[in-house]
């Protein structure tokens, strides 16, 4: 049985070129939503939109770079001008590990959530009400382990280990915040925490030796996640069928987080 959930509902996703925001894209709009897919790269997002185009949904593709608030504030315009609504936003993109610099994790990670849920809880109020979803992860939770600091208990904490777990526990604490001030307006704000998920982003940690048995080790289910397992939780939380869910960081991550 098909499931049209989000039947007549749009949904702006941003990071929805690639991986879990690609995944939640074609989720979301095989339940029925018309989707705005929103990326940094635009032919990343050009293609997940052609994937929604031969499975008959409805779509359509925009550059953003969400470290720009003006850019961000014109997204939720532009969804709005382009198919004609607004119901949910998932704030996704997000860059991770040891090449990025402190301010440029926080200024995508938890700057650019931010201005999504911010104008974004404004402009739903406006339209009545709907979802906000923000991606934050195991690491807004907890600290992250790796396999070089198991091997070897002096070392630093990893570059970019840091920024990432302070972003993503900010991400929690704006999505708990926003929950609070919104919900009376009909606004419900949840936060998706996944385990480590098959995606670009894990590409390089999981090349290298001994990485994905180790990652794999780490979540009580034996395994990594797939983007689809985390597009299922965040179309859960878009529809109604969490319509009293609101304020929760939901880890979605074989068990990660239980121990
Ligand atoms: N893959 C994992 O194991 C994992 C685990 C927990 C949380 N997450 C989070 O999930 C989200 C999606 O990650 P993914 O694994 O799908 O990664 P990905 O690299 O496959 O996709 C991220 C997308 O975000 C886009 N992006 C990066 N910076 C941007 C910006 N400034 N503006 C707009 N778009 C931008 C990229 O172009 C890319 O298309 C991220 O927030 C990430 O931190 C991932």
């Amino acid at each position: 049985m098909a499931i049209d959930r989000l039947n007549d509902r749009v949904a702006l996703i941003t990071g929805a070129g690639s991986g879990i925001g690609r995944a939640s894209a074609l989720r979301m709009a095989s339940e029925g939503a018309a989707v705005m897919c929103a990326d940094l790269n635009v032919e990343g997002a050009q293609t997940t939109a052609a994937q929604i185009a031969e499975h008959g949904g409805r779509s359509a593709t925009m550059e953003l770079d969400v470290t720009s608030e003006d850019a961000v504030k014109d997204a939720l315009a532009q969804t709005v001008a382009v198919l004609g609504g607004l119901d949910v936003i998932f704030n996704n993109a997000g860059i991770g590990g040891a090449a990025y610099t402190w301010d440029q994790t926080i200024d995508v990670n938890l700057t650019g959530v931010y201005y999504g849920t911010y104008h974004g809880a404004a402009a739903l109020v406006e339209r009545g009400g709907g979802a906000i979803i923000n991606t934050a992860s195991i690491a807004g939770l907890n600290g992250l382990v790796s396999s070089a600091s198991t091997r070897d208990p002096n070392l630093p904490v990893e570059p970019g280990a840091g920024a990432y777990v302070a972003a993503k526990h900010g991400v929690v604490g704006i999505t708990r915040q926003f929950a609070v001030t919104y919900g009376p307006r009909n606004v419900r704000v949840n936060a998706i925490c996944p385990g480590y998920i098959h995606t670009p982003m894990t590409a390089g940690i999981r090349e290298m030796d001994g990485a994905e048995e180790f990652l794999a080790g780490l979540h009580p289910m034996g395994r990594l996640g797939q983007p689809e397992e985390i597009a299922a939780a965040a179309a859960f939380l878009a529809s109604d069928d969490a319509s009293f869910v609101n304020g929760v960081a939901l880890p979605v991550d074989g068990g990660y987080t239980a121990r």
